[in-house]
């Protein structure tokens, strides 16, 4: 991408929606169907389209990686949840952020916050360089940015919040600066979904996420979506989605789409949950720090007033546990309604410990210095009920921590003893 072609060619013109989160969440891109009345759209698993004469299809399909209409209607809804003009759906949220680092020309320099996705550092570090687009990382965006912007710089990757350790940035400062120099920014907003932040609200271009959490929901399709303004980037980003062909099925895009009606009532439990939760851990002897930015003690707790719908904190809460690896390991062993696996943003709670699972290919020493250590567990909250999960959590962190000195304390008496 050179100077000249860049993307922010065009100012960005949100659309202003008439409605509100839930109206839009249930009726966006839900036409009933024309033939039938049918309320609910049908799949549609044709892959390709009659012709009534060469060139001339029955109706605005040819064949189905370029576009269908299940995918259609589910980027009509993505785009007007996240207040965006456009969205286009990917195979995966990894698929999307390829599809962006790609549209950028070779030689193109990328900064980046430190402490992303694992996936997402993976493909900064070995793969992008593959294609001649070098990423910077910084743990400190807001401060240090303008010290890394290069001549050749086209692009700003903010997750907010990170993952695992839960840290924001404040977009629109990010935003303020990178447009002076006219950088595009782009946010990864899957752990927080549209309904908590909408970050094109606050400055950035191009929202990502993987769908396979919040959007989607239901822990049982994988997919990503990218949502914008500009009109240049819907071209370029519409060509590679079809070049490339990193795109969702029909019934997936229709599954994704079912999950998002309900976002709302989904995001607003979670949330409530994760603060009991968080609350919780925070009370509790055997937990060292908790990092929720529905806290008051979050050291980010202004930005998500700022940025966040009614200063929510999500459903993700990450805390370092007393006793190390081993208890973080034990923990995940001990709880019954958190199950031990990787993603988030399901129904289900979740449990895992980053540092072995979803970022064990990051170095250590780059893992920790953005707060990822090995005693760090990372949980997902579904939407239970918050008494049931605050009790699993308060038993699972009781027997991780107290049960091996109680263990150890016997062992000790009875080797005294012999
Ligand atoms: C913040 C974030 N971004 C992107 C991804 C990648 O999404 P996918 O697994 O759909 O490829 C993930 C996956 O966990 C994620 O957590």
């Amino acid at each position: 991408m050179t100077q000249t072609d860049h993307p922010i060619d065009t100012p960005p013109r949100a659309p202003s929606p008439v409605h509100r989160f839930g109206t839009l969440a249930v009726h966006a891109g839900s036409p009933h169907d024309p033939s039938t009345g049918a309320v609910i759209e049908p799949i549609s698993l044709s892959t390709t389209f009659a012709q009534t004469a060469v060139g001339k299809p029955v109706g605005i399909y040819e064949y189905s990686r370029s576009s269908n209409p299940n995918r259609d209607n589910f980027e009509k809804a993505v785009a007007a949840i996240e207040h965006a003009k456009y969205a286009l759906a990917f195979s995966s949220g990894s698929a999307t952020t390829a599809i962006i680092l790609q549209s950028l020309a070779s030689g193109s320099h990328v900064i980046s916050v430190s402490d992303v996705y694992g996936g997402t550092h993976r493909y900064f570090t070995q793969v992008a360089k593959a294609h001649g687009v070098n990423v910077t990382f910084t743990p400190e965006i807001e401060v240090d940015i303008s010290k890394y912007i290069k001549p050749e710089t086209k692009l700003v990757w903010i997750e907010s919040p990170s993952n695992p350790t839960l840290r924001l940035v404040d977009i629109r400062a990010v935003a303020s600066v990178a447009h002076q120099h006219g950088i595009m920014v782009v946010v990864d907003n899957t752990f927080l979904s549209p309904y908590v932040q909408n970050p094109l609200d606050h400055g950035a271009d191009i929202v990502v996420h993987s769908v396979t959490k919040y959007i989607n929901g239901h822990s049982d399709v994988v997919m990503g979506v990218a949502a914008f303004n500009s009109d240049s980037m819907k071209e370029r980003l519409s060509f590679l989605q079809n070049a490339i062909g990193a795109v969702p099925s029909a019934f997936d895009s229709w599954l994704a789409h079912r999950g998002l009606k309900t976002l709302h009532l989904r995001a607003r439990e979670a949330t409530v949950n994760a603060t009991a939760v968080a609350h919780a851990l925070e009370a509790s002897p055997h937990v060292t720090a908790v990092n929720y930015p529905g806290l008051d003690s979050h050291p980010h707790r202004k930005i998500a007033l700022k940025q966040h719908r009614n200063g929510m904190g999500g459903g993700m809460v990450s805390f370092r546990i007393k006793g190390g690896h081993e208890a973080a390991e034990r923990f995940c062993q001990y709880t019954s309604l958190f199950t031990l696996a990787e993603s988030l943003g399901g129904i289900e709670s979740l449990v895992e410990v980053p540092s072995s699972m979803t970022h064990a290919g990051i170095p250590k020493e780059q893992r920790e210095a953005v707060g990822v250590f090995d005693d760090l567990v990372r949980v997902s909250c579904g939407i239970e009920d918050a008494e049931d999960l605050k009790a699993d959590v308060l038993q699972a962190l009781e027997k991780a921590v107290v049960w091996p000195k109680i263990t150890n304390g016997i062992n000790g008496l009875s080797t005294n003893g012999a």
